[in-house]
């Protein structure tokens, strides 16, 4: 069994900052209802009206900053006690930052920062200002926002796949999957490893995809709650295989003495045991869940049923 960390990452969309009074942009009512993409988020948009462009975005660093991060943003961090977790955001809020999350890469740019017209090398970081026309870089170019507007390169698409490459789940939040290449990053994930999906509503379900629906919120903690506890009963298998194996201290036995059994190549305890040993493993397992209670507040009842939902996940 091996003791590394697991890797998460964690694709995010305007739909996880939306219960922090951030508007989507498709959902009806959403940011494009109001403000054409096509005047305010392409580089034709800006060549013909900066003015209008710097307002839009202005008006997006002013939300923001009113903005607070919600209860998923804070859930996602604690993942980060039990796996590597890298978040890939759509989003160019800092709401992921605030909340505590470690490892964050901005597919599509930085509401905080402005960016030199000339130079791409050449950020600033606005801190809460807004960019006015006559703004200008150190070689005297206008300052524009540091968002990837559509029709232009995703700089850090590379590094996003990468990621997931190396990920053994993704979690994917409050994203319509509209838009490109972002959309395409679910197919990066190796070997049908767990794909999670949580929004209210999708209009379409890519293959291999597990749903939550309902709101970031709500659904971002129970499926935090979930790996957490995977990743309990993972020890916990390890620590029983050990044991079968006589490689463990008589004081590290807990309450059993006898178990046959053999772990599955999914690395879950895929046990056969006679019964007596059975009764002691239900008894040890609730010490397990009780002691974790205290962190996560489970019953062993509800840790079974997780149990067999992460087998069919895994
Ligand atoms: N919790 C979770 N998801 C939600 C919530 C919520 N409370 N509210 C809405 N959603 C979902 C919507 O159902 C929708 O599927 O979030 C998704 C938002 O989709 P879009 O508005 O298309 O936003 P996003 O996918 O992030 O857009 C991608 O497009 O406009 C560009 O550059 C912009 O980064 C953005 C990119």
């Amino acid at each position: 069994m091996k003791n590394e960390k697991k890797r998460i990452v964690v694709l995010t969309g305007a739909g996880i900052s939306a219960e922090s009074g951030l508007h989507t942009f498709r959902d009806k009512g959403g940011l494009w209802d109001e403000f054409p993409v096509k005047e305010v988020a392409t580089p034709d948009a800006w060549e013909k009206d900066k003015a209008k462009v710097l307002h839009f975005y202005n008006l997006r660093r002013q939300q923001v900053r009113e903005a607070e991060p919600n209860k998923a943003h804070y859930a996602l961090t604690e993942l980060e006690s039990d796996f590597i977790v890298n978040i890939v955001t759509q989003n160019v809020d800092d709401l992921h930052e605030r909340a505590g999350s470690k490892n964050i890469l901005h597919l599509h740019g930085d509401i905080k920062k402005s960016r030199s017209t000339v130079n791409q090398h050449l950020l600033y970081e606005l801190d809460q200002k807004d960019i006015h026309i006559g703004d200008k870089c150190e070689e005297g170019s206008q300052l524009r926002p540091h968002i990837v507007w559509f029709g232009e390169a995703v700089p850090e698409i590379n590094n996003a796949k990468k990621l997931i490459e190396q990920a053994d789940c993704l979690i994917i939040i409050g994203t319509s999957l509209e838009v490109y290449p972002a959309a395409d990053l679910l197919y990066y994930l190796r070997g049908g490893k767990p794909i999670f999906l949580i929004s209210p509503e999708m209009n379409h379900i890519p293959d291999g995809v597990t749903f939550y629906q309902g709101v970031a919120t709500d659904q971002v903690p129970i499926i935090v709650k979930k790996l957490l506890n995977m990743h309990d009963l993972e020890a916990t298998a390890t620590f029983k295989n050990n044991f079968k194996d006589n490689n463990m201290s008589e004081e590290n036995k807990g309450p059993y003495t006898k178990v046959d059994g053999k772990m599955s190549d999914r690395g879950i305890w895929a046990a056969e045991m006679d019964p007596e040993a059975e009764d002691k493993f239900d008894k040890y397992l609730h010490l397990v869940a009780v002691n974790k209670a205290a962190k996560a507040e489970i019953a062993r009842r509800e840790l079974d049923a997780i149990y067999e939902e992460l087998l069919e996940d895994f």
